[in-house]
């Protein structure tokens, strides 16, 4: 069984960063950051709360889709910088757009969060008949959480929701989610209520990392992350294809995470895929972790350039590490 996106919404707040705004902080450039990153600019939340903009992305898809929120049988929301420990972004969202009818819960995969969640939201839809639609929404605030002296962090991510309406059908879908917990430390940032005396290191043999970090502030290994994502994002797509016998050459359009344009490159030359088929917005958004895809297939569909019948490849990898790939029919 598949799934039919109905519609989507973003939110995107009005401030931003222009790569220059970083000079006043740290040592750094326009030139090194568009040649390493790809990246120009990026918004930034300012007065608005994680959950609100994840609230207004949810509005702006459940109107486009046309439906009453009641008959929404199922809210999740993926995101890495959640207001709360508890209660969900999720139950508050559900509460804000009257999805009274709803469960509600949330996912952190990091990056990977609207893979992860989209395609647990359609095993909910396969399994529960009574269930109509089910919304997803992806909302981040990494700048909460960013370390603003450290220039090659500091400079990758932006602010932003994006949500999707989906419903089952008899589209194609196919679709593969993955971890590995062995780079953990790569990618991470501790709970605010770990004092810092506190040892947290999951297990034995993983780096300070997680206990040298007592700012709760974003850490990321860049080099052991690039590593990983040059070789995950091809792979996540290959495990999801395989499944339903797709090739790359069959896909209209890939719409990877978006960290890096080099990354994309390096995985659209494995795949031997032209540029032109890969939609790019971390240019004006940055790295907006699980936004990152709803934000980049938004944007691919406003635009015109995504259309009705068109078969989508949808990538994730992130912190974790996590990696996922969905297969889809629009
Ligand atoms: O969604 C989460 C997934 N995350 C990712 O996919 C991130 C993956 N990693 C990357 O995208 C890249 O590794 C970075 C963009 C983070 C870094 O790029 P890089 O080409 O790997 O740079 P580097 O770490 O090798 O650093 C090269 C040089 C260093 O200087 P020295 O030691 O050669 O003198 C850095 O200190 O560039 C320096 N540098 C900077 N210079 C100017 C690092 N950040 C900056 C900066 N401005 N912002």
């Amino acid at each position: 069984m598949g799934i039919n996106i109905l519609s989507l919404g973003s939110y995107v707040p009005e401030q931003k960063l222009v790569n220059d705004d970083f000079k006043k902080f740290i040592d750094t450039n326009d030139e090194w950051i568009r040649s390493r990153t790809g990246i120009t600019e990026r918004p930034m939340a300012g007065w608005e709360p994680n959950w609100y903009m994840g609230k207004q992305a949810a509005l702006q898809a459940v109107e486009r889709a046309g439906i009453d929120p009641a008959d929404i049988g199922l809210v999740i929301v993926s995101t890495a910088t959640s207001d709360f420990h508890t209660p969900s972004m999720a139950s508050v969202i559900q509460h804000e757009i009257g999805a009274v009818n709803a469960a509600a819960f949330d996912v952190n995969a990091a990056c990977t969060g609207f893979v992860y969640g989209t395609d647990t939201a359609r095993r909910f839809l396969e399994t529960d008949s009574s269930m109509k639609y089910a919304l997803v929404v992806s909302t981040e605030a990494l700048s909460r959480f960013l370390d603003f002296s450290d220039r090659s962090s500091c400079i990758l991510f932006g602010d932003s929701a994006a949500a999707a309406v989906i419903e089952r059908s008899d589209k194609l879908y196919s679709s593969h989610l993955g971890s590995d917990g062995s780079g953990a430390a790569y990618l991470c940032a501790r709970a605010l209520n770990v004092a810092p005396e506190v040892k947290t290191e999951p297990a034995p043999g993983f780096t300070d990392n997680f206990t040298s970090n007592p700012l709760h502030k974003l850490y990321q290994d860049g080099k052991a992350v690039y590593k990983f994502a040059v070789k995950i994002l091809p792979r996540s797509f290959e495990l999801a294809a395989e499944k339903s016998g797709i090739t790359a050459d069959d896909i209209d359009w890939f719409i990877p995470h978006q960290a890096n344009v080099r990354i994309i490159e390096t995985a659209a030359r494995y795949l031997n895929v032209p540029m032109e088929k890969f939609i790019i917005t971390l240019d004006h958004f940055g790295n907006t972790s699980s936004a990152s895809i709803p934000l980049a297939l938004n944007e691919g569909i406003e635009k015109g350039l995504i259309k009705r019948g068109q078969k989508l490849a949808l990538i994730g990898f992130g912190a974790g590490l996590t990696y996922g790939g969905i297969i889809l029919e629009y």
